[in-house]
């Protein structure tokens, strides 16, 4: 009746292959999802973010509620046709930016006053507020309001902490209006305590989401201890509804949670080091202002099919960082999100050939063999 569907295609062990098929398209999972904090994905146009391989672009409501705020996005014809993304847009709810960014926060039972990181101005996020500002916007899946429980915390504070966002997802959940092929997904808290984590899963399945989020994770814990969550985490949900861990991670990180069950992710890491030069390639990280790559005349990564691979040599991008000149984000953040679109493909290709393992193993052991 909703429109909004998620399909399981296949299974290998807990991982899992399925397509989103929403208002704004279809998306195979599972699935990277660029960060485009502030209707943009920062240095590249819409066309070059899909021609990555790119399906789903997220949002971020504090961002954009401060600038250029949900009632313009609204009357510009909604964030989709704003930032010329017709596909698939998820929109994070608020909480975790305010916490991050903005100053004199305050939260209470109500939500979370604060004062913005650009102007000093005073504002107010509540779980109603947050689900009408990602409606002004027309995410395609709008985000429950919560807190990001900070880590570490004692068994006490992330019971505490949970428990308000669950209050918080129920009222959420009573603010959003339901739209053929649009959806709205919970988020599991609980930091590392396994009881917490089932007693949050139970709270939101009972609630009844299009989606279950896991976050409070990437937080500082470690990547066992994540895993370890994940593992206690993942068996409580659904299956047939999607799973996505918020925030993460480095591409070991996303092959160890698609091995947990986990079905999307998001995380500024490739955009963000394609910022400063750091390039993810299949065999490792290279830092191309590092004086090694000056008359390096090859591709970066021969694997990549992306734009900057395909036509230019790891010296041009050397020159381009050492000069500072905008080209030089521009196609090493294409290169970067190609590379985790290129390592998501085939993951999603293993889990239907039923060799995930061998696939996460091989893709491992060519990065911890480094570049020559
Ligand atoms: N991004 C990364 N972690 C989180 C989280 O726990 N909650 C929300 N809303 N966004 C996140
Ligand atoms: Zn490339």
């Amino acid at each position: 009746m909703t429109g909004f569907a998620f399909h399981n295609l296949g299974q290998d062990g807990a991982a899992r292959r399925g397509r989103l098929v929403t208002a704004h398209g279809t998306a195979e999972t599972p699935a990277f999802m660029a960060v485009g904090t502030a209707g943009t994905v920062k240095a590249m146009t819409a066309d070059a973010v899909r021609a990555t391989g790119t399906e789903i672009v997220l949002g971020n409501t504090y961002h954009l509620m401060l600038r250029p705020g949900a009632e313009r996005v609204r009357a510009l014809g909604g964030l989709h046709r704003m930032m010329d993304w017709p596909g698939i847009i998820l929109t994070d709810s608020g909480g975790f930016q305010v916490m991050s960014l903005a100053k004199l926060r305050k939260i209470d039972e109500v939500g979370v006053t604060f004062r913005s990181h650009l102007d000093g101005s005073a504002h107010h996020l509540t779980p109603e507020s947050s689900t009408a500002i990602q409606n002004a916007l027309d995410a395609t899946i709008t985000m429950a309001f919560d807190e990001c429980t900070p880590f570490p915390a004692t068994h006490e504070q992330a019971a505490a902490s949970m428990r308000l966002s669950m209050r918080w997802a129920e009222r959420s959940r009573a603010a959003f209006e339901p739209r053929p092929g649009y959806g709205q997904f919970g988020i599991v808290q609980g930091s590392v305590f396994a009881d917490l984590r089932a007693e949050s899963a139970a709270a939101l399945t009972g609630l009844g989401f299009e989606g279950y989020a896991i976050g409070g994770l990437a937080v500082g814990e470690g990547q066992q201890a994540m895993f370890d969550t994940l593992d206690v985490t993942t068996p409580l949900l659904p299956t047939d509804r999607p799973r996505y861990l918020m925030g993460v991670g480095t591409p070991d990180d996303l092959l160890g949670s698609i091995a947990r069950g986990v079905d999307m992710f998001d995380c500024v890491m490739p955009t963000r080091a394609g910022r400063t030069g750091r390039a993810f390639t299949s065999r490792g990280i290279l830092n191309l202002r590092n004086a090694r790559f000056a008359a390096e005349d090859r591709p970066l990564d021969p694997a990549c099919p992306c734009l900057a691979c395909a036509r230019h040599s790891r010296a041009y991008l050397h020159h381009l960082f050492r000069c500072d000149e905008m080209l030089g984000p521009m196609l090493l953040t294409t290169h970067n999100l190609s590379y985790y679109q290129t390592v998501m493909r085939g993951a999603r290709e293993a889990i239907e050939a039923g060799r995930f393992a061998a696939y996460a193993a091989a893709t491992r052991d060519a990065w911890s063999q480094g570049d020559d």
